[in-house]
């Protein structure tokens, strides 16, 4: 466990599996919280089901310009800083190979898990260069370092995921702002059931098994245990890595180069 004490942790798609884990191991911490994600609502059933007792609720879509510039103001004008980021909403798109694709899609995806975070980037590191520090963990997938037959969107957008992280911890250096990526294999969270739907419409327990049995410890993470990677990441722990990117995959990255 860190100290986040008096510390003001930015938290995007905070409604959904891995964003509501991570705000509640933060909240453990000690953390001042502003979740962010599209619709009040699921906001409020996510924070009382973790049972969050203090938080900014912020609805935002992470695609458009003027509403990513609104949930860092209204962050800064609550609480006076930002200390920690966390770039995690993201969308898994419709799956199909290269060859049936549509750019509609692809658009869509790139729309959201890259602009999305690229926006997040710009607004939060403006006000992290000001106070000249802060951390940044940007949420990719094992998906953003191997390729995967069927999600060539999310795999594309994955990946630029891990070139923004690089290029925001060389351009956040000298202002002591550290950035970090993430990439968890399946997690067992909302998006994996829309990835098993996607998969297999059919046979969803058929596709679960088929996903995990890929991991050679058999099975999907917890929501939490990403929350624990990135709280970690996020706090002077970690002091001294930034631009790099860590794999929570069950070994599944062991299988390859
Ligand atoms: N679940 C997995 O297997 C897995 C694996 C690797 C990486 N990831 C990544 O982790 C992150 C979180 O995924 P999750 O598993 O918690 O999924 P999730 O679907 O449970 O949560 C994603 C959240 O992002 C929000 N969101 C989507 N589009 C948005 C937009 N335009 N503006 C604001 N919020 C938006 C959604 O409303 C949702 O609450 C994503 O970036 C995802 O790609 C997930």
């Amino acid at each position: 466990m860190s100290d986040f004490s008096n510390k003001v942790v930015l938290i995007t798609g905070a409604a959904g599996g891995i964003g509501i884990a991570t705000a509640k191991s933060f909240a453990e911490q000690g953390a001042k919280l502003a979740l962010v994600d599209l619709n009040k609502e699921d906001l409020e059933k996510a924070v009382t089901k973790a049972g969050i007792s203090d938080a900014l609720l912020l609805t935002a879509d992470v695609t458009k310009e003027e509403e990513v510039k609104k949930y860092v103001d209204d962050t800064v004008e609550k609480y006076g800083k930002i200390d920690s980021f966390v770039n995690n909403a993201g969308i898994n798109g419709d799956f199909a190979n290269i060859v049936d694709q549509t750019v509609t899609n692809l658009k869509n995806v790139l729309d959201v898990n890259v602009v999305g975070v690229f926006l997040g980037l710009k607004y939060v590191m403006k006000v992290m260069i000001d106070q000249k520090q802060g951390s940044i963990v940007n949420v990719a997938s094992n998906g953003g370092l191997l390729g995967a037959p069927g999600m060539s969107t999310y795999v594309a957008s994955k990946h630029a995921v891990i070139a923004l992280n690089k290029t925001a911890a060389l351009e956040g250096a000298d202002f002591g702002i550290r950035s970090v990526a993430v990439c968890p294999s399946g997690v067992d969270t909302q998006m994996m059931r829309s990835i098993e739907r996607n998969a297999m419409p059919d046979k969803v327990d058929e596709a679960k098994a088929t996903f995990e049995a890929s991991v050679p410890m058999n099975r999907y993470a917890e929501a939490s245990e990403i929350a624990d990677l990135i709280t970690f990441l996020a706090s002077e722990k970690a002091s001294f890595i930034s631009g790099s990117y860590y794999r929570i995959d069950g070994g599944q990255g062991a299988t390859s180069v």
